[in-house]
């Protein structure tokens, strides 16, 4: 059995693992691969910490333990209680288990499916605690204390090699905290971020316009980059306030908090973000007007306009209620970035309506927005086609299962 130092691995959607892995070494990481879904990196254990509060476009951060190949499911439980839970978790800690097939092929016969290998990883873990401590742990699913990630592969020497990892996190990273209102189809938070990554906005050079909004991510996505606010910050004031609330669970792993010198640089980061915050919020004044949001339906209106109160971003964007057809741009150069409906359950007569709204939206910029930027974020391939204006680059990019595209358009 393998056991790793020093190695991690950050998931992200898929689409973004590039910009991640850039991210990430611009905080200290270092050997970084890119994989698909993710990005396997080595680094000291204070720039994980500073991932896991720092980064806007990783998922979750994990930490390699163990890896070790196997013949089937039986040969999996047994590998699996030679692991030394104990040194990993308490028997009074609360435990969640994810395991993820990786590269497998579909056609498998010693594997049924993830959740029954979960199962097993189960198994093993309550058995090796009755065996050594005569008491199992009990398993959470929300607000666990500790939490693993099994991937399982294709195998070198046998047909399935398993890594086990430990959950650094908890809550995913891109549940910041604003999101108190959702709408339909949210884009997720990382997702948003990625996306004004991959088309460059450049806050010091283009304004930002979402004309639909939704619940209103990309516009406080896109003011946190603009401020230089880091994404963790109400989970930084909240852990500040209350330092048990359990929202990161490399809290609970002995590895990281009997390390009174890594604890120390944690406290440090926390200070750091903190402070940055507030710099950032003060900068608002002189950047008043940079983003602006809207949407026409009078939930969304609510749902945005509610979310960024909770960001405490409201003296800084403002969300108008107008059809984005009709919706100009200010007098700076500006990014119209918008996420149109799907239309992923098209009922009669709908599909006309989408051609009409994604046309809508390119004559209305061929018109109005000479010298401007738009993107176009959609799960909608079909409806790409109707805009009716030349793309200048288009990414690919999954929101949750969701094969999406992101058009970039540029007006002259
Ligand atoms: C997929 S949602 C956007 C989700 C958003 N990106 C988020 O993260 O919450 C599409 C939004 O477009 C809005 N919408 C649809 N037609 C519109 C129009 N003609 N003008 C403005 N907004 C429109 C809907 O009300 C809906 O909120």
């Amino acid at each position: 059995m393998k056991k790793y130092r020093f190695e991690y691995f950050a998931s992200c959607p898929t689409g973004l693992e590039e910009l991640l892995g850039e991210e990430l070494m611009g905080l200290g990481a270092q050997r970084i691969e890119a994989i698909r879904g993710g990005v396997q990196f080595e680094a000291f254990h204070e720039v994980a910490l500073k991932a896991i509060l720092m980064s806007r476009l990783a998922s979750r951060i994990f930490k390699f333990l163990y890896q070790f190949e196997v013949n089937n499911e039986k040969d999996y439980y047994l590998e699996a209680t030679d692991i030394k839970w104990k040194s990993l978790m308490d028997v009074t800690h609360t435990f969640r288990l994810t395991t993820i097939f990786g590269d497998l092929p579909s056609e498998r016969e010693e594997f049924r499916n993830s959740q029954f290998a979960n199962l097993k990883l189960k198994d093993a873990i309550v058995d090796y605690f009755r065996h050594h401590e005569g008491e199992r742990p009990s398993v959470a699913k929300d607000f666990p204390d500790v939490a693993f990630l099994a991937r399982i592969d294709r195998g070198r020497e046998k047909p399935y090699v398993v890594t086990i990892m430990y959950d650094l996190c908890g809550d995913p990273l891109n549940q910041r905290g604003y999101r108190i209102a959702k709408t339909e189809a949210p884009v997720k938070e990382n997702v948003a971020a990625g996306i004004l990554k991959l088309v460059k906005w450049d806050p010091q050079t283009e304004d930002l316009i979402d004309g639909m909004c939704g619940s209103g991510t990309f516009l406080i996505e896109g003011a946190l980059m603009a401020l230089g606010i880091a994404p963790s910050y109400l989970k930084v004031e909240r852990h500040l306030k209350n330092p048990d609330y359990k929202q990161w669970t490399f809290l609970n792993y002995p590895w990281l908090t009997k390390d009174e010198f890594l604890m120390e640089n944690f406290k440090n980061i926390l200070n750091e973000i903190s402070q940055k915050t507030a710099e950032g919020f003060k900068k608002i004044p002189s950047l008043k007007g940079k983003i602006s949001g809207n949407d026409l339906s009078d939930y969304a209106y609510d749902s945005s306009t509610e979310n960024i109160r909770k960001a405490k971003l409201e003296s800084f964007i403002s969300v108008s209620q107008i059809d984005a057809r009709v919706l100009n741009p200010g007098q700076n150069k500006c990014l119209f970035i918008c996420n149109p409906p799907y239309g992923e359950r098209l009922e009669h007569g709908e599909e006309e309506k989408l051609k009409a709204l994604y046309k809508g939206l390119g004559d209305h910029w061929k018109h109005n927005y000479k010298g401007h930027r738009a993107a176009l974020f959609t799960g909608n391939l079909e409806m790409l086609k109707v805009v009716g204006l030349k793309t200048t680059k288009r990414h690919i990019i999954f929101n949750g299962d969701i094969e999406c595209r992101v058009a970039e358009y540029s007006m002259y």
